[in-house]
């Protein structure tokens, strides 16, 4: 994997590492010898993570901060550097998915989707690209999802975010062709994880966390341009692409509800 060998050690900065897919990222980081800062807003949940990944006999940093804040970014990867030296592996995988019906629309909620899911990736990016491209060696990976390849009911800013975020981090990878710096995009489909917990329609093809985190943990070792899974969901989203939108509309539209939601 990529690292800065002469250094000795791997430095890897995990967004939304207090749960789910970006914790289970940063136990696999940690197991194959990388130091992880750990960034989150619940530290209690940083410091358990933690304990894990120095029990798996790796270096850890707990890093309190909300990614939405760009300030609280800047400082939490000049406080990783400042400890470790230089980020070589940087997962932006933390965000929120909340409900953003057409009825009840709301921009200012849709702003504090993108701050996070969006921006937030863009904030740490830009942290930490500029010394990674000065030392010819890095790898950003941006967890998107393939909510973002086209619009979902009721979940038109996490759509946004998320298609935001996939587009932003293809043309990067165009631009640091040959650099040195790799580019990786992993957009899964439903995984078991508290974000699913609060979708209110079925979740076809939803995949257990620790297959879904194996898959992403291979990709970003294997420092592949894109992973997208799991194939059933993933090839219907591609197709779905090049339907005619009135086709889209109802196939999508008629994704089947939970008791959780009546609009
Ligand atoms: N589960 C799925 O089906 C699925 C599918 C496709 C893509 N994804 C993406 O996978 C990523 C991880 O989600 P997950 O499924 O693992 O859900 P999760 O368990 O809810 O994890 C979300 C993580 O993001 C962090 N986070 C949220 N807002 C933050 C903020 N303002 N600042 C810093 N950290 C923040 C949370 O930590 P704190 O609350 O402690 O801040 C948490 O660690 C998300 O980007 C999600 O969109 C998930």
């Amino acid at each position: 994997m990529s690292g800065d060998a002469g250094r000795g050690r791997r430095v890897a900065l995990v967004t939304g590492a207090s749960s789910g897919i970006g914790r289970g990222l940063a136990l696999r980081l940690a197991a194959d010898g990388w130091s992880v800062a750990l960034v989150a807003r619940r530290g209690d949940l940083l410091e358990e993570v933690a304990h894990e990944v120095r029990s798996a006999g790796a270096e850890a940093l707990v890093c309190v901060c909300d990614i939405a804040l760009q300030d609280e970014v800047v400082h939490t990867v000049d406080s990783v550097r400042s400890t470790w030296g230089p980020v070589d592996l940087l997962v932006a995988n933390a965000g929120v998915s909340e409900r953003t019906p057409a009825h009840r629309l709301d921009a200012a909620q849709v702003e504090r989707i993108m701050r996070v899911n969006f921006l937030g990736c863009v904030y740490a990016t830009e942290a930490v690209l500029g010394e990674m491209i000065e030392r010819r060696a890095g790898h950003l990976v941006a967890v998107g999802s393939l909510a973002g390849y086209g619009g979902l009911p009721s979940t038109a800013a996490y759509s946004a975010s998320k298609g935001a975020l996939h587009n932003f981090f293809e043309s990067l990878r165009i631009d640091l062709r040959g650099s040195g710096v790799a580019v990786t995009v992993l957009t899964p489909g439903y995984v078991r994880t508290a974000i699913t917990g609060q979708i209110a329609h079925r979740r076809p093809f939803l995949v257990e966390l620790d297959p879904a985190v194996d898959r992403m943990y291979r990709a970003i070792r294997d420092r592949k341009p894109l992973l997208t899974f799991p194939r059933p969901l993933s090839s219907l989203a591609w197709w779905a692409q090049v339907f005619p939108a009135g086709l889209y509309d109802r196939l999508v539209g008629r994704v089947p509800r939970t008791g959780k939601e009546k609009r």
